[in-house]
């Protein structure tokens, strides 16, 4: 099955690049490399080098004629939204509306896209999918905007809306991959910043089981928006202490004032997507920490 995966240069799309090429997948790669990198891929891969807010996107995906497509190419950074709000909405918005018409004229193929628990529900402690969407910023609102062209679009779809998520190949220079700065800067001896005093948490989900949930509704014939998180919060100064056992102590800790349109709490229920489809986190933390780092 040929698989179109925008974003596919990421973090996340190039771990679902490798699962689809080791089921005998063929995937397809669009990407305008902003944020994701070309060695993040296996040689041989197709790509596509486009900016999916250039309306040209609808005729390539069209051409391409894909058998299903993953669309995780995004505007990912919160302050950079903050900053820019029309080029996150031309992304995040306008291009989601691109891949989507591309779809169409490509003969309707299943769509599913990679969305955010943490953005759109705001504080939440248990966040299920009927929990009402507080997004506070224009990354998060946009993302929940573009949710509803997914709904409202006829295309066979799945929403993954994701928890935190960690694992090899995540950026430490982007703010939101708190894993990869703590890994890189205990490695590097570095001294580390927690901002407020550490007991805020997270739902951290480990990519592999991302990347599990996500090919689970790509073959799935239901519809619909599904959590893809582990149910646990891990406070940040717990995954300090986790990175510190694997890692060695910290040179320094140095705390800051929280940083404003941080959410204190954020763990998401993962209820609808084990009783829908089955499917259930691999990797604790424990787990997810040792394989990232092995
Ligand atoms: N990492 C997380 O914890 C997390 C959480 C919730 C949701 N998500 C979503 O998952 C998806 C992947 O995120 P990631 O963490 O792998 O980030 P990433 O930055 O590593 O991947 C995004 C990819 O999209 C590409 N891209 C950006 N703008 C583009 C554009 N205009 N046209 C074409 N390609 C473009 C980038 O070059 C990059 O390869 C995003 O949609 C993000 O919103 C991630």
């Amino acid at each position: 099955m040929r698989v179109l995966v925008t974003g596919g240069g990421g973090f996340i799309g190039s771990h679902l690049v490798d699962a689809l090429l080791a089921r005998g997948d063929e995937p397809v790669v669009l990407d305008d490399w902003s944020g994701g990198s070309r060695d993040n891929l296996p040689p041989g891969v197709e790509t596509l080098d486009m900016d999916v807010a250039d309306p040209r996107t609808v005729s390539a995906i069209a051409a391409l004629r894909p058998d299903g497509i993953i669309h995780g190419a995004a505007q990912v950074s919160v302050p950079r939204s903050m900053a820019d709000p029309d080029r996150d909405r031309a992304v995040n918005v306008v291009g989601t509306a691109h891949v989507l018409a591309g779809a169409r004229e490509a003969g309707s193929p299943r769509v599913v896209f990679l969305s955010t628990g943490g953005g759109i529900y705001g504080e939440s402690d248990g966040a299920d999918e009927m929990t009402l969407p507080q997004p506070k910023s224009y990354y998060s609102a946009h993302k929940y905007l573009a949710e509803r062209y997914l709904e409202y679009s006829g295309l066979p779809y799945a929403i993954a809306r994701l928890a935190n998520v960690y694992g090899p190949r995540q950026r430490s220079d982007l703010e939101g991959g708190v894993v990869a700065i703590f890994t890189e800067r205990l490695s590097a001896g570095q001294p580390i910043t927690i901002y407020g005093s550490g007991e805020q948490y997270r739902d951290f989900v480990y990519v592999a089981d991302v990347v599990d949930a996500v090919l689970t509704m790509l073959d799935s014939s239901v519809d619909g928006m599904w959590n893809v998180a582990t149910g646990e919060a891990t406070t940040v100064n717990a995954l300090l202490a986790a990175l510190q056992e694997r890692l060695g102590s910290a040179s320094a800790i140095v705390h800051e004032p929280p940083r404003p349109g941080d959410v204190f709490a954020s763990r998401l229920s993962i209820d609808r997507i084990k009783a829908d489809l089955g499917w259930s986190p691999r990797y604790d933390l424990a787990a997810g920490l040792d394989a990232m780092l092995k």
